[in-house]
């Protein structure tokens, strides 16, 4: 098992290429199960994730080869659509398999997932609209089994703007007879990245990045090559060790116009920033202010950037409010921040950070994917010595993360710590 051993008080420097979106790649991993055929993806990350999703591919029948950055995937062969429950227990967008196997083979056996480190997150919003497209569900032991004589389209409202749910309705309904519109749909760019991919694959939908998205279904799709978006939640990871550091750190390749709101935070927060069309430049001018976030569905603040924000805000010369609307208990990150001298008090989906004058490097244990990027964070800007135990969760959703920050000039090592579990 790995740990990062991370010796903080370094203002990072320097210059970082942000890799490709994890949460765009696993979609459109999924979607090449629609139409048989040889796929060239490009701008991959290497991440645990994507081998995951590559390995679920090689059960349901696909070859998958990985290059630089880059995946060649091959559906002419897939013809098992099961997706096993000690695959989707590690990784819940497996979830995303179920559409398009429902809807090129007509029967699915998918697990139902084991739920994340912060509570139990249902998928009856994936169900439910395959049921409304014409699919029939039961649950057998654990699995979601799925068949459907034909898909046609439907008028689905989503009581939440689910990205998952929004992702694995619209691959389902390229291929059902007739229209299908989302309501209440999911804007976030990687959703919109997998419509675009599907696009290219011959569908044809309307509404990308608005909450109504509508779909005319078509009788076959036919493969794609595709480039994949940078990773936003990367990139505003990166621009908060800049300023946790008190650094100043540029990204390469970057979407700048996918995180306009983590943008205006950090500038809140003091941050000076120069922004170009595929870069962004920050530099930390002095204090960290205190500033409120309360996350949203996209473009709001995105929960998948709170545990850094805590992180940050755990330096900054007052207090703040940090607020997850998504995930009311995405807070397993607190007491371990608070091993490092937080000080942080948790009610109800609100974090009450009162920050400190310095962090105290400690050992922290990783509990889940953005969480164990906030304690990375911290033991940056602490003083001192900090482990950061099981990063195995961090390599799910950070390319090569200790590499990239020894190139700002971070002293953090990888070692084995020769446990096994
Ligand atoms: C995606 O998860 C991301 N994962 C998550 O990123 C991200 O935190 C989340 O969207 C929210 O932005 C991938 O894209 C692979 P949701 P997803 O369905 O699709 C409720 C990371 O760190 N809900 O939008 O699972 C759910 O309980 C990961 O990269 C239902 O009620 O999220 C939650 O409160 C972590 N019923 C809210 O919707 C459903 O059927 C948002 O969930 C589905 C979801």
């Amino acid at each position: 098992m790995d740990k990062f051993i991370i010796d903080g008080g370094v203002p990072l420097r320097g210059t970082v290429t942000i890799s490709g979106s994890k949460n765009a790649a696993l979609p459109i991993m999924a979607a090449t199960l629609l139409a048989p055929g040889v796929y060239r993806i490009k701008n991959v990350p290497r991440l645990r994730d994507v081998r995951t999703m590559a390995h679920l591919l090689r059960i349901i029948g696909a070859k998958v080869e990985f290059g630089d950055h880059a995946l060649q995937i091959d559906t002419r062969h897939a013809d098992f659509p099961e997706a096993p429950y000690e695959l989707v227990k590690t990784m819940r967008a497996s979830m995303y398999v179920l559409g398009p196997l429902l809807a090129r083979w007509k029967r699915a056996r998918v697990s139902l997932p084991g739920g994340c480190a912060w509570g139990p997150r249902p998928v009856d919003l994936h169900l439910r609209g395959m049921e409304k497209l014409g699919g029939r569900l039961e649950l057998d032991r654990g699995y979601i089994v799925a068949r459907a004589r034909e898909l046609t389209g439907a008028h689905i409202y989503l009581d939440v703007a689910s990205v998952g749910a929004t992702g694995n309705i619209m691959m389902a309904a390229t291929l059902a007879e007739g229209t299908t519109i989302i309501e209440n749909a999911a804007e976030e760019p990687e959703i919109v990245d997998l419509g675009h991919f599907l696009q290219q694959m011959g569908a044809r939908i309307q509404g990308l990045g608005s909450k109504t998205i509508q779909i005319q279904g078509v009788t076959e799709l036919h493969p794609a090559d595709y480039t994949i978006i940078p990773d936003r939640i990367e990139a505003g990871t990166f621009l908060v060790a800049g300023l946790i550091t008190g650094g100043t750190v540029t990204l390469t390749r970057c979407r700048p116009g996918h995180l306009q709101e983590v943008l205006a935070k950090l500038q809140e927060a003091g941050a000076e920033l120069h922004v170009t069309e595929e870069s962004i430049s920050l530099k930390a001018a002095g204090e960290i202010r205190p500033t409120h976030v309360t996350t949203a569905v996209y473009p709001g603040y995105p929960t998948d950037m709170q545990a850094q924000w805590i992180a940050l805000m755990s330096l900054a010369r007052g207090s703040s409010v940090v607020t997850d609307t998504i995930y009311p208990d995405r807070f397993t990150h607190v007491p371990e921040l608070q091993r490092l001298g937080a000080d942080i008090i948790l009610k109800n989906n609100s974090a009450f950070v009162r920050g400190v004058s310095q962090l105290k490097g400690a050992p922290v244990m990783s509990t889940d994917l953005r969480a164990s990027a906030s304690l990375v964070l911290a033991a940056l800007a602490a003083a001192g010595r900090s482990e950061v135990l099981r990063v195995y969760h961090i390599d799910r959703g950070y390319e090569r993360i200790e590499e990239k920050l020894q190139q700002l000039g971070a002293r953090i090592q990888r070692v084995d710590d020769g446990k096994l579990y």
